[in-house]
């Protein structure tokens, strides 16, 4: 059964949460260790997705308007990922914040996950901890 949590920085949902990015954006993309954890995660809301009580994706979200909440650190352990959880998760992030638009920095291989998910990418590919970024926005009056 897929359960969908959230918690704060400091909490367990929290280290949860790190422990899965530490996994996936540090031992398997190799991201810099001290660009893993940053200021942001003091403010943000940290969802943490569990099968069976296992936990096996994650993402954050930070509001950075009223109306905009950027997502980062969308994460699904290797070998839970094509089964749905990246987009339940996602989902779940939405459905946490009615009404709001959305944007995040998207790996270039992830972009057609993002699209399916109503993201649209802006402007040119950039670097990101060494790994190509595009910058995507899904907007509220064009959500599915
Ligand atoms: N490229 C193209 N399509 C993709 C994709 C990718 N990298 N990842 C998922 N999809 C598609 C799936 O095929 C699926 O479509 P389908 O139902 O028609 O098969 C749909 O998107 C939903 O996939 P889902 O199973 O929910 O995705 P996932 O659980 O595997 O999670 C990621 C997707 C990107 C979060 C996961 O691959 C991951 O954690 N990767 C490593 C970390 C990473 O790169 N994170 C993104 C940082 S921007």
């Amino acid at each position: 059964m897929i359960e969908i949590r959230t918690g704060i920085f400091g909490d367990e949902i929290f280290a949860a949460c790190f422990a899965i990015r530490w996994t996936v954006f540090v031992e398997e993309q190799n991201v810099p260790a001290h660009e893993e954890r940053d200021a942001e995660d003091q403010a943000a809301v940290h969802f943490l997705a569990l099968i069976d009580d296992t936990p096996v994706a994650t993402a954050r979200a930070t509001h950075r308007s009223p109306h905009l909440v950027k997502l980062s650190r969308v994460a699904v352990l290797k070998p839970f990922r094509g089964q749905g959880l990246g987009e339940a998760l996602m989902t779940a992030a939405h459905n946490a914040y009615p009404g709001t638009d959305f944007t995040l920095n998207a790996q270039l291989h992830a972009l057609p996950f993002y699209q399916r998910l109503g993201y649209q990418a802006e402007g040119a590919a950039f670097d990101e901890a060494g790994i190509a970024h595009r910058h995507m926005v899904r907007l509220s009056s064009s959500s599915r």
